[in-house]
């Protein structure tokens, strides 16, 4: 297992440059299938849930170049539509091969995807989109096996507006006879990112970004050459870092109009900064006011920065509320807070944090990706030193945490352990 190591207590200051965006090149990957010639896609992170989708294609005899931040994907080399339950297993977002593979190959099976246990994470409404365009699903104990003989335009409307689902149903209904409407469809970043580069293909997709998306079925698709957008979430993670224990620290290439809804509730903290289009410093303050906070779908404030911000509120003056819509299980890292003297409780979906309260380094545990952000945070501010147990799983979302933290003066290590 791997392990971090930090010792809490330094200011940092200097400069953290942000990475492509996780949840969007872990879908511009699985979109490349789509084409008939190569995809190239730069400013992709060197995360383990990268490897993991590499692994994939090259599972699928996809040929794949890899250099420092690019890949070229040529996906006219796959001889296979099945992915294996040990490369699905170790990430969500194996399942946007579904829709890309319905859509080019009108075939594909693959067992339920893992990620992190946050909640139940169903995929029914993925599902319930590619039979609503004309595919057949049968199911193989765990495994799903999707067909179609044709795929055919469809009006879709979704209970709840899933970043997945949206995505999913674009990817197949890109190639499909006639026009779909996708309809409270997920507004976020990343879907806006994934229908451009259709877009760049030829596919003819408008309204990403808005609650309904138009898909005008084509024929083919084309290779592209595409960026993956700046990761709204690592600039949260770091901007609350900034405002913990930052001297003017910069968090740099960040698209501002991503982070409103994070920005208002720092304004509303009292944390001192100063946005800029593409950057925001972020300093320490004083007096921090508790504030609530709710997650909801984009353009409100994301659930991906919801535990991170909670060592915020930690050291906040009063009582804040934390009410988590979108997951039944986002609080696995409140535990391990306390342990650090946190006063944190949670009913439900609701987390009460009473504060300021001092933190205190020990031996904590990454549950999932962002609880082990969380604790990375609140290790950078407590006393002594804290430990972080399963801290693969930070790896899967953060690139280089450990030297882009290490650079602005913070003192942190990771290294192998023996399981225990
Ligand atoms: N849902 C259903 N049925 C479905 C799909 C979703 O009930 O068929 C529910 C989910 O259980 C959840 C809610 O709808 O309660 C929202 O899920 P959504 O489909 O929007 O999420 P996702 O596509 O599975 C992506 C990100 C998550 C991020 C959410 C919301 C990826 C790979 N994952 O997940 O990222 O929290 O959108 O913004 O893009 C993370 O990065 O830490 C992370 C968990």
């Amino acid at each position: 297992m791997k392990q971090l190591i930090i010792e809490g207590g330094h200011e940092l200051s200097g400069t953290i440059r942000i990475s492509g965006a996780k949840n969007c090149a872990v879908a511009l990957i699985p979109a490349a299938v789509l084409a008939n010639d190569k995809v190239t896609i730069c400013n992709v992170p060197n995360i383990t849930d990268i490897d993991v989708l590499v692994n994939i294609l090259e599972d699928m005899d996809i040929t794949v170049n890899r250099a420092t931040g690019s890949l070229v994907i040529d996906p006219t080399t796959l001889t296979n539509t099945n992915i294996k339950e040990e490369l699905s297993s170790k990430m969500r977002a194996s399942y946007y091969f579904l829709g890309a593979l319905l859509g080019k190959y009108h075939h594909s099976e693959m067992y339920f995807p893992g990620g992190c246990s946050i909640g139940k994470r169903p995929i029914n409404l993925h599902l319930m989109g590619f039979e609503a365009l004309g595919a057949t699903i049968t199911n193989e104990g765990d495994k799903y096996v999707i067909d179609a003989e044709h795929l055919h335009g469809a009006d879709i409307e979704f209970d709840i507006a899933s970043v997945g689902a949206t995505i999913n149903i674009m990817l197949a209904a890109s190639l499909a006879d006639g026009v779909t409407h996708i309809k409270n469809a997920a507004k976020e970043p990343e879907i806006v990112a994934v229908a451009d580069m259709l877009n760049k293909m030829g596919a003819k997709i408008t309204g990403q970004g808005t609650p309904t998306i138009t898909i005008i079925g084509v024929k083919e698709l084309t290779g592209c050459n595409i960026d993956v957008i700046p990761d709204r979430i690592e600039a949260g993670t770091y901007a609350v870092v900034g405002a913990l224990c930052g001297n003017m620290l910069k968090v740099d290439n960040i698209v501002k109009e991503h982070l409103g809804a994070f920005i208002d509730k720092l304004d509303e903290i009292g944390v001192f900064y100063d946005l800029g289009d593409d950057y925001i410093y972020v300093s320490k303050g004083e007096n921090y006011k508790a504030v609530d906070v709710k997650t909801e779908v984009y353009p409100g404030f994301v659930t991906d920065l919801q535990q991170v911000f909670n060592v915020l509120l930690t050291q906040c003056e009063g009582v804040s509320h934390v009410n988590e819509t979108i997951y039944e299980n986002r609080y696995m890292h409140v535990p391990y807070l306390n342990k650090m003297g946190a006063n944190i409780e949670v009913d439900g979906r609701i987390a009460t944090i009473k504060g300021p309260t001092k933190l205190k380094g020990t031996e904590v545990v990454a549950t999932d990706l962002r609880a082990g952000a969380t604790m990375v945070i609140a290790g950078l501010i407590a006393e002594g030193t804290t430990i972080i147990n399963d801290a693969e799983h930070v790896l899967r979302g953060y690139e280089g945490i450990v030297e882009k933290l290490t650079n602005v003066g913070a003192h942190i290590e990771i290294k192998d352990v023996e399981n225990k």
